[in-house]
This record gives C-alpha cells, structure tokens and sequence, in this order.
C-alpha cells in the first residue's frame, strides 16, 4: 500500500564553509524557513561548523546532520568521530557512506553496514548513499551495482531498517552539472524499493524515505520531486548558498 512520505531536504556542504562562513549561511537559511512544516529541512555542515550552525538553528524547525562518524563508541582512532560526539552537538542525522568516501577513503559496503548499525545505535538517522559510475551506467551495471549496495550497507538491520535514508546519488550527476532525467532517476528509485521490499517487507519499503542527489538545484528539483519515488533531495553546491538551498525546499512542499 502506498504511504504518505514527508519529504526530505538535506543540506550537504562537504568541505566548505568555515564557523562564521557556517554560522551565516545557516541564519539565511532560517530567517527564510522559520516555518516548514512540510519538509524535513537539515542542514551538514563540516565537523568543525557543528556546534556554531547547531546554535544559529536551534530554535527553528531545521535538523542539524554530520557528513561522516566512526562506528565504534571511543577510543584509539586518530582523527575520527564517534556517535557520542555527534549526538552531543544535538546531531539528527548523519550522511553515511557519501561516493566521495567510498572513491577516496575506500569505504566498502561492510564499513558503511558497521556504521549504519552504530549511528542507528545512537539514536541518529543515517542518511545512507549510494549511486553507480558512469562507466557502470555504460556497462548496463546500474542495477546490480544498486542492489549489491542496498543489501551490503543495510544488512542486518531487521526491523530498524525502517530508521534510515537513503540518498540515491549517481556518482556521474555529482558536481558535475549533468542531472538524471526525472524518468531515469524515478526508475532507479522504484528499483530500490523493491529491494527493500524483498530485505524487509512492503510496508517498511514503503515508508523508507529515498532522497535523489546528483546536481540537483532549484531549476530541476520541483519536477525530480515530483516523481512518486523521490522523497526529496540530499544537495550538494546548490546548498552553499541560502537562496538556492530554500528554493529548492520549496520546490519539495
Ligand atoms: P552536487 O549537488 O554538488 O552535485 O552534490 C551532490 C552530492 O554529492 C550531495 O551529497
């Protein structure tokens, strides 16, 4: 049965913005969506920039969401982040298994199922990407790639696999101007449905929330959330600045 599904507007600005570069583009995001009662708008900003945008947002409708986190509770990493410390900042969400890491930081399907677990764990939602190459697209891979993703960051989660997002971002529409069509995107979303309806069951497929990402921006955003499988957007350079970044919720409501 087909359910309602508040869309979902997220925010990731990567590695940009310092604290006040932060801090103002958050306040010009909420001084124009002090109310949004249809969309969940969260804003992911770099670990640094957590507290100063959680403060500028914190009493506004927006969620704050980190970009990445260790999946163990403390101890001997070097350099990273564990959940504690986001839920500490009052962190909702946080984007997990981002193409860009997977590509530069190795991070496999097993690493991101460890995360998920551990964010879950935490009480945080993970937003859980993934998304072929151009060269897969080619190959006619796009499926399997898809599946083999789905299953392998997701596996295990029983009934909490209803607790998360996913951001379908194919990695060739990223930053680089070029856009799924609506149909192309719609097709890949209704395919991961069902992948989810065959790890889980209809209804929990139902109700999870498929963000598209790939240089989606207010000229195309109204007509991708339009497709019955796109539950919202997961933005990348459109997000940079408030202008364009509330455009684009608007768009969703
Ligand atoms: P762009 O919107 O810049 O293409 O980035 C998309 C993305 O990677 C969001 O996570």
């Amino acid at each position: 049965m087909k359910k309602f599904r508040k869309k979902i507007i997220a925010g990731n600005w990567k590695m940009n913005k310092t604290v006040a570069e932060g801090e103002d583009l958050a306040t010009g995001v909420k001084r124009e969506l002090d109310e949004c009662p249809d969309v969940d708008v969260v804003l992911c900003p770099p670990f640094t920039a957590l507290k100063s945008v959680g403060d500028a947002i914190a009493d506004s409708v927006i969620k704050l969401g980190a970009q990445n986190m260790h999946w163990q509770d403390y101890g001997a990493q070097t350099g990273e982040i564990c959940p504690a410390m986001l839920r500490d900042l009052y962190c909702h969400y946080v984007i997990l298994g981002h193409s860009e890491r997977r590509r530069d930081f190795k991070e496999t399907d097993k690493v991101v199922n460890l995360k998920v677990k551990a964010a879950i764990q935490a009480h945080l939602v993970p937003i859980v990407c993934i998304g072929e190459t151009q060269k897969q697209r080619e190959a006619g891979k796009t499926e399997d790639v898809v599946r083999d993703q789905v299953t392998g960051s997701l596996s295990g989660l029983g009934d909490s696999i209803t607790k998360l997002v996913i951001a379908y971002e194919p990695v060739w529409a990223i930053g680089t101007g070029l856009t799924a069509t609506p149909e192309q995107a719609q097709e890949v979303h209704a395919f991961i449905r069902g992948v989810l309806t065959d790890m889980a069951d209809e209804n929990s497929a139902e109700s999870i929330r498929i963000q598209y990402g790939g240089s989606m921006k207010p000229a195309n955003a109204a007509e991708l959330l339009s497709q019955p499988d796109i539950d919202g957007g997961l933005i990348g350079g459109a997000a940079l600045v408030a202008g364009s970044f509330v455009e684009i919720v608007r768009a969703a409501m």
